[in-house]
């Protein structure tokens, strides 16, 4: 049943929302579901934003709210954001808002649907990394806390906004859209020769480098991620280090004279960001994924890579528990080249299967846009109490479930007795055939729960 054009406004802004909204609009396109697709602006660059649109399909904008180049800093893109979402939803009446993640955008989403009374359907909610020092982990929870509707990844996200009293009747297990796009991508046939010619690489012999977090981009930060680059260019010296640099680290490895430095390594490849064929491509040929992004992190999981997160902490725990991905601050560089080493010299794990895959098994996009249909279709308002779907019911029981954490992490057991200390209990016992059992995801079930 098709709704009303303007009935469902969709909100985005940066490469990674353009990424994971992509499989949401095919599904609502195939679907006949009308909806205004806002571009917020927050990326504006080509290779931040365009490339995405022409790369997987997405229409123009229905509106652009320019505002990334204007702002000056966070507190004016968000204070823009806000003042053109709520004016363009003053105008437009949509029946509902959808925003995804944690950005600018997202949290500027959530708030322009409080100012104009409008319900707001969160995605990739009950995402946690428990360190409030990150911009990311503010938005989302504020995101999280005025969503009606909340849209989890994973089993541990559902658990997460559970520990924090969201009503069980407003949260749904839809799984990551960043599976479907990359199955999208990588069902095309790649041009995975002309790709690695291009930068001269050699499958497996070369690790893929991101890095843009805010939080790694002080001065202090940068330095230490430029001597891990350059130790790690003068002990892998069989490897190449292909390092795609976001705009903002480019600039501020401009403005403290590291670019030169980095320029200098013979086996580090410095290039402008990449397209998303190009960029999975490599990931899919690489031997490791060195990361502080949470994309980047997911996919890597995906494809069966061996992750070193350049953090101390992941909102995706699932790729942590089940051995894939390594933890590092940076502060002891080390430390930080010695598991860099190790995981080089690692076999390569086995990739995830779909169908149980904690992360989703590609069917998330189809989920939302049949969820948002559902939610259009029902007269919800901003106030109203009482108007969600039933939770999904996971493959245990919820209340027979326990999260508990440890350093930060959560973990999730089968029975809240085998959980004694709810805040910190240990994972030394545990298997990874058991861990894996615990954050698997019996999709087969999902839909059918969801009532789709
Ligand atoms: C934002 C998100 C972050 C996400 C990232 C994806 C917030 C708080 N953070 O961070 O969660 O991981 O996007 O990449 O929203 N710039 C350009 N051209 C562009 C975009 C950005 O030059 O197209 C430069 C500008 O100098 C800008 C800076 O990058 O000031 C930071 O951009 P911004 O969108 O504020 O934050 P990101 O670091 O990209
Ligand atoms: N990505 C890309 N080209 C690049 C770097 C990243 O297409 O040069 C994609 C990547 O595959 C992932 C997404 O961008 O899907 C992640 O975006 P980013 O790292 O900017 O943000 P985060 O996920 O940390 O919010």
């Amino acid at each position: 049943m098709s709704t009303n054009k303007d009935s469902i406004m969709i909100v985005a802004g940066t490469r990674p929302e353009a990424i994971k909204i992509a499989p949401l609009i095919w599904w609502l396109d195939k679907l006949g579901v009308d909806y205004i697709f806002i571009w917020s602006g927050q990326h504006y660059d080509y290779e931040m934003s365009k490339i995405f649109f022409e790369q997987l399909r997405l229409p123009e904008p229905d509106e652009y709210l320019d505002v990334g180049a204007q702002a000056q800093d966070v507190a004016q893109q968000v204070a823009l954001l806000i003042q053109r979402l709520v004016s363009t939803i003053k105008r437009r009446n949509p029946k509902i808002i959808y925003a995804l993640g944690d950005t600018n955008t997202t949290l500027a989403a959530a708030l322009a649907s409080v100012y104009t009374a409008k319900p707001f359907v969160h995605d990739e909610a009950g995402m946690r990394s428990f360190d409030p020092s990150m911009l990311e982990e503010n938005n989302r929870k504020m995101a999280d806390a005025i969503a009606n509707f909340r849209l989890a990844p994973t089993k541990i996200a559902v658990l997460n906004l559970l520990y924090e009293g969201a009503p069980p009747h407003t949260i749904k297990l839809v799984g990551s859209a960043v599976v479907d796009a990359l199955l999208y991508v990588i069902s095309h046939k790649l041009l995975k020769e002309e790709i690695l010619n291009t930068y001269e690489l050699k499958p497996s012999q070369y690790l893929v480098f991101t890095v843009h977090r805010r939080e790694n981009l002080t001065d202090k930060k940068l330095y230490q991620i430029t001597s891990l680059l350059t130790e790690m260019s003068n002990k892998l010296p069989n490897y190449k280090m292909i390092f795609p640099v976001h705009p903002h680290t480019r600039k501020r490895l401009e403005e403290t004279g590291l670019l030169k430095t980095l320029s200098f390594c013979n086996n580090i490849v410095l290039t402008a960001p990449l397209g998303y064929f190009e960029f999975i491509t490599l990931i899919k040929e690489a031997r490791v994924v060195v990361t502080d992004s949470g994309g980047v992190q997911e996919e890597a999981f995906i494809l069966g890579k061996r992750i070193i997160t350049l953090r101390k902490i992941t909102e995706w725990p699932e790729t942590f528990i089940l051995g894939y991905n390594h933890l590092t601050d940076l502060n002891d560089i080390n430390e930080a080249i010695d598991i860099i080493i190790k995981s080089v010299e690692a076999p390569e794990p086995i990739p995830p299967q779909l169908s149980t895959c904690p992360l989703g098994d590609g069917n998330t996009g189809q989920r939302v846009a049949k969820l948002l249909q559902k939610i259009a279709e029902t007269n919800i308002e901003r106030e109203s109490k009482g108007d969600g779907y039933p939770l999904p019911r996971l493959t245990t029981s919820i209340k027979d479930l326990a999260l508990c954490f440890k350093n930060g992490l959560p973990f999730v057991y089968e029975s809240s007795e085998e959980c004694t200390n709810k805040l910190c209990v240990s994972r030394e016992n545990l298997t990874q055939e058991e861990m894996f059992q615990i954050v698997k995801t019996d999709w087969s079930m999902i839909d059918k729960i969801l009532g789709l």
